[in-house]
């Protein structure tokens, strides 16, 4: 009886982890700011630091911009570029529309000068034996 429990439990833990397994870990959109964007829009999304300000991309933190840009139209950016993809490239291949979307609400609009794009601190891992 013992035994069949423990083979029943097993069987299920492993389909369990291969659920877990099979379903996709949502993309870290501001690690995926820093490789990819912080180059032409700086760390803090300001496009003040050396590099933003060579690139010239956009400044996220102005006021005036954020409230004269509609969320549609910074998508667009996002996934087609700007001005043929010569200014901006266009992101398309490697953010779904959700995923510009998130991008538009969760880090340019929230984009503070001084305070850096980085993934959030991770909570402390159990330690593992
Ligand atoms: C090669 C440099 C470059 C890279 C890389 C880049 N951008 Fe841009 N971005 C620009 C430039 C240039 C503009 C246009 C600035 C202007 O119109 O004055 C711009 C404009 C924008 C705009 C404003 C669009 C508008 O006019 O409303 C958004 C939003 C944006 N970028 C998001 C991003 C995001 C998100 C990434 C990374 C996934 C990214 N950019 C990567 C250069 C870049």
């Amino acid at each position: 009886m013992n035994t069949i429990m423990t083979v029943c439990a097993l069987f299920l833990a492993a389909g369990v982890s291969l659920v877990f397994a099979a379903e996709p870990a949502p993309k870290d959109l501001r690690l995926f700011y820093q490789s990819n964007c912080a180059r032409c829009h700086g760390a803090d999304g300001s496009a003040r630091d050396a590099q933003g300000k060579s690139m010239k991309g956009q400044d996220f933190t102005e006021a005036r911009w954020r409230a004269d840009s509609s969320d549609a139209s910074m998508v667009k950016v996002i996934l087609k570029g700007k001005f043929f993809g010569l200014a901006m490239p266009g992101f398309r291949s490697q953010l779904t529309i959700e995923e510009s979307q998130r991008f538009v609400t969760e880090i340019i609009r929230q984009a503070v000068k001084g305070k850096a794009i980085e993934p959030e601190p991770k909570a402390p891992e159990a330690v593992q034996p």
